[in-house]
C-alpha cells in the first residue's frame, strides 16, 4: 500500500523508518519531510494544513493511508475533511477527528472531559476576560506556585508557572485582557500545582480497544538540571524506570481505560495515538495534559521498541481490529539525545552543514530540522537531529548515544549532557 506521512520532524522520520520496514509498503511519502525522510521516502513539498493539496496528491498517488504527525492538522479537522469527501472517505487516516483532537486543542475541554469521567487531574477553574476579577480571587485562594494555562494551542508556550501572587495576577490579565497568546488565551485555566516527577504514557486506540505503548520521559528544558527555557524536547528515555507494574496498573485502570471509555460514551470517534502527560504525586498518577498525537522526541524511543509490523498495527486501527493484535516489545531501554542549533529555543541560524552522520555506529539517526542543499545535509530548525540507542539500562543506552553525538558536528551545535540525571 501507499502511505503518506504528514510532518517534518524527528517523529515523522521515525514513523517513516518504522513503516519502511513493512513488506506491505509499496510507496512512502512524507509532506513536507526533511533530509532524513528524503533518504527512505519521497518528500513532497506540501504543508500539513494544505488540505486541498493533500487531497490532490492522495488521489494522484493512490494513497490508502495517511499518518498525521503533528496536532495542528488534526485540530484543524484533517480527518473530518477526508470523511466528508466522497473521493477520500475510504482512505485510512491515523489521528482523531476534530472533536477528539479538542482534547489537545482546548485545555478547558480536556479538563471537563477528565472531570466527567473521573480521571485524576489537578483541581482547576477557568476564566475569561469578563471573569478576570474572579480569577484574581481564585488565585488568592490558592497556594503558590500558580499554574496558568492558555486554553488553546500556543506552540507549547501557553503554560506559565509563577511563584508570586502579583506576578500571577499580572500574567492572568496579560493572557485574558491583553491577549498575550492571541485567541489561544481567550480562556485561561488556572489549576492546582502538582508536585512530582513527570512521565508520558502512549496509547494507540481504534476507538473500541487500545494498546498501552511503551512509556517515556522527555527532557523539556534547554539547560542541565532541568533549568532554563522550555524546548520541544531535548531527549527521551523509554521505558521510565520508576513506572513499575503496580504504578502502570494504576495508570491503566484509573486513566487509560476511563479515557478510552469516555471517548466512546461522549461519541468522540478516535483512531490514533493518545499521548498522556502524567505526573506521579506520591504513588498516584495524575493527568497533566492530553496530546492527540505521538510526542517528539518520545517517538524516537517508543517506536523503535515496538516490534510489530507498523503497517499491520495502523491498519488494525483503521479497521477497528486492534483487539486482534498482540503488541510485541523490545524489553531493552532506548534513549535519544537531541542535538539543537545554537541559540535555540531563542533565535538561531539555519543552513549550517552537518558532518559526521556517516560515522555513527550502533545507533539510529533521526533527522528533525534538516534539509538537503546541493547534496549536503544542513540545519533547518531548532531541533536538528536525534541519536537513538539501545542498552540494557538507560545509562548504557545513553553512553552509546553520547559517544555517537560527539561524532556529529555543526556550527553552534548544543545538546544536554545530563539526560537521566533525575532517575
Ligand atoms: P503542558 O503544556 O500542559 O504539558 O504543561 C507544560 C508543563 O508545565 C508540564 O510538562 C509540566 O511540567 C508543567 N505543568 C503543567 N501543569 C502543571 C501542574 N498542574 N502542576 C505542576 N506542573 C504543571
Ligand atoms: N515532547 C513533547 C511533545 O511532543 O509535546
Amino acid at each position: 500500500m501507499n502511505i503518506l506521512i504528514l510532518g517534518s520532524g524527528g517523529r515523522e522520520h521515525t514513523f517513516a523508518w518504522k513503516l519502511a520496514q513493512s513488506p506491505q509498503l509499496s510507496k512512502l511519502f512524507v509532506a513536507p519531510g526533511n533530509a532524513g525522510t528524503a533518504k527512505i521516502a519521497t518528500n513532497v513539498p506540501i504543508g500539513v494544513n494544505d488540505f486541498e493539496a493533500i487531497k490532490d496528491f492522495v488521489i494522484n498517488e493512490k494513497i490508502t493511508m495517511v499518518v498525521v504527525g503533528p496536532e495542528d492538522p488534526l485540530v484543524n479537522g484533517v480527518h473530518d475533511y477526508f470523511l466528508q469527501d466522497d473521493a477520500l472517505k475510504d482512505i485510512a487516516v491515523i489521528g482523531p477527528e476534530k472533536l477528539g483532537a479538542t482534547l489537545e486543542g482546548s485545555k478547558e475541554f480536556a479538563k471537563e472531559f477528565m472531570m466527567r469521567h473521573n480521571i485524576p487531574t489537578a483541581q482547576y477553574k477557568s476564566f475569561t476576560e469578563n471573569t478576570v476579577e474572579d480569577g484574581f480571587q481564585f488565585l488568592e485562594e490558592l497556594n503558590p506556585p500558580f499554574v496558568l494555562k492558555a486554553d488553546g494551542l500556543a506552540a507549547g508556550k501557553g503554560v506559565v508557572i509563577l511563584n508570586d501572587l502579583d506576578d500571577a495576577k499580572k500574567e492572568l490579565k496579560a493572557m485574558l485582557v491583553d491577549q498575550k497568546f492571541g485567541a489561544a488565551s481567550t480562556t485561561v485555566v488556572i489549576e492546582e500545582f502538582l508536585d512530582g516527577i513527570e512521565l508520558s504514557v502512549f496509547v494507540l486506540t481504534d476507538g473500541l480497544s487500545y494498546k498501552v505503548l511503551p512509556t517515556a520521559k522527555d527532557y523539556k528544558r534547554i539547560g542541565e538540571g532541568d533549568t532554563g527555557l522550555n524546548t520541544g524536547g531535548m531527549g527521551a528515555i523509554s521505558p521510565v524506570p520508576f513506572a513499575d507494574k503496580a504504578f502502570m496498573d494504576k495508570i491503566e485502570q484509573r486513566i487509560v481505560k476511563p479515557t478510552v471509555e469516555g471517548l466512546k460514551t461522549d461519541k468522540m470517534p478516535y483512531k490514533g495515538f493518545i499521548f498522556i502527560g502524567l505526573i506521579k504525586v506520591g504513588d498516584d498518577p495524575k493527568v497533566i495534559e492530553y496530546n492527540v498525537r505521538m510526542g517528539d522526541p518520545e517517538t524516537e524511543v517508543v517506536l523503535p521498541r515496538i516490534q510489530n509490523d507498523m503497517v499491520n498495527l495502523l491498519k488494525a486501527v483503521a479497521d477497528q481490529k486492534l483487539a486482534d493484535i498482540a503488541l510485541q516489545l523490545d524489553e531493552r531501554t532506548a534513549t535519544t539525545v537531541m542535538t539543537v542549533s545554537g541559540g535555540y529555543p531563542g533565535s538561531y541560524e539555519k543552513g549550517k552543514e552537518i558532518t559526521g552522520i556517516d560515522s555513527i555506529e550502533d545507533s539510529l539517526v533521526f533527522h528533525a530540522g534538516t534539509k538537503l542543499v546541493d547534496g549536503k545535509v544542513v540545519t533547518n530548525g531548532g531541533r536538528v537531529m536525534a541519536i537513538t540507542s539501545f542498552g540494557e539500562d538507560f545509562k548504557k543506552a545513553l553512553d552509546k548515544s553520547y559517544r555517537n553525538v560527539e561524532k556529529l558536528s555543526f556550527e553552534g551545535m548544543n545538546y544536554r549532557k545530563d539526560l537521566g540525571f533525575d532517575l
